[in-house]
């Protein structure tokens, strides 16, 4: 299996903030060994703010197992400003580079003006279309402005990944058609998610994926708690379930997507 959405970088901070880079290290080490066991090859680690850039590519020389995207999350737009483009394309220049994200709309936390979350949205898919990475997209509660940039962008011309995904049928069907495939966090297992989980029933397992978004939105039964890689397995589960097939089909179709996606 791969996880093809997890923050690494981030789970070993969960409430600690004041332990050392190197000390996080080892302790995702012992992260990746566990997920290993449970059957998770690789990991794709996504950019989130310009602060944790180095980190991210010193993961990706650390671990072979460990693929990175690079992208300043929605709440960080606010940080996107003249010049960004180049200095977010010098960081994609990294060989464990695979994808530009995570980069989308947040209109439910609503940490940056939305307009600059437009703004930075809409050039980091510029990059995107001309360094030629897809792109992994976070849309929350901002569907129909998530849907309208990628379309007057031309993100088509390189898909990518809808991440988490909470939308509708009509969104996951609009962003397929725009060359994106559909990706299930832990939310997939919540026991309120019957919507979440007919709209997965109606996604063909060829363009479907499976992340955690870890440390957050760990799956049932370990909702709550710190979620880690080795919990992805939860949602391939589910998915099987959902679609009635072997869970042999579902990690199957799902790891062959991430890496075609990610050339991985
Ligand atoms: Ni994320």
């Amino acid at each position: 299996m791969i996880d093809s959405h997890c923050h690494l970088d981030m789970i070993p901070s969960w409430g600690n903030k004041e332990i050392s880079w190197e000390e996080k290290k080892r302790e995702i080490e012992e992260i990746l060994e566990k997920a290993a066991l449970a059957g998770i090859d690789k990991v794709l680690n996504p950019g989130v703010a310009w602060e944790d850039m180095e980190n991210l590519l010193d993961l990706g020389k650390s671990f072979p197992r460990v693929f990175l995207a690079v992208g300043i999350h929605p709440h960080e737009a606010k940080t996107w400003e003249e010049g960004s483009i180049e200095k977010l394309k010098e960081f994609a220049k990294d060989p464990k580079v695979r994808a530009i994200g995570e980069i989308g709309l947040d209109y439910h936390y609503d940490l940056s003006p939305r307009e600059a979350m437009q703004r930075a949205f809409s050039e980091q898919i510029e990059l995107a279309i001309f360094l030629k990475l897809p792109l992994i997209v976070h849309s929350r509660e901002a569907h129909e402005d998530t849907l309208r940039i990628l379309q007057s962008s031309h993100a088509e011309e390189i898909g990518g990944i809808m991440h988490c995904f909470s939308g509708s049928l009509d969104l996951a069907r609009a962003a397929m058609k725009l060359n994106f495939d559909i990706s299930f966090s832990g939310s997939l297992t919540f026991a309120n998610a019957t919507r979440l989980r007919e709209i997965a029933k109606n996604i063909p397992l060829e363009k479907t994926l499976i992340e955690t978004d870890a440390p957050y939105m760990a799956p049932v039964p370990f909702r709550g708690k710190r979620c880690e890689p080795a919990y992805v397995v939860k949602v391939a589960e589910k998915l099987a379930e959902i679609h009635s097939v072997p869970l042999e089909e579902v990690i199957e179709k799902t790891t062959r997507n991430a890496e075609r996606i990610f050339r991985i």
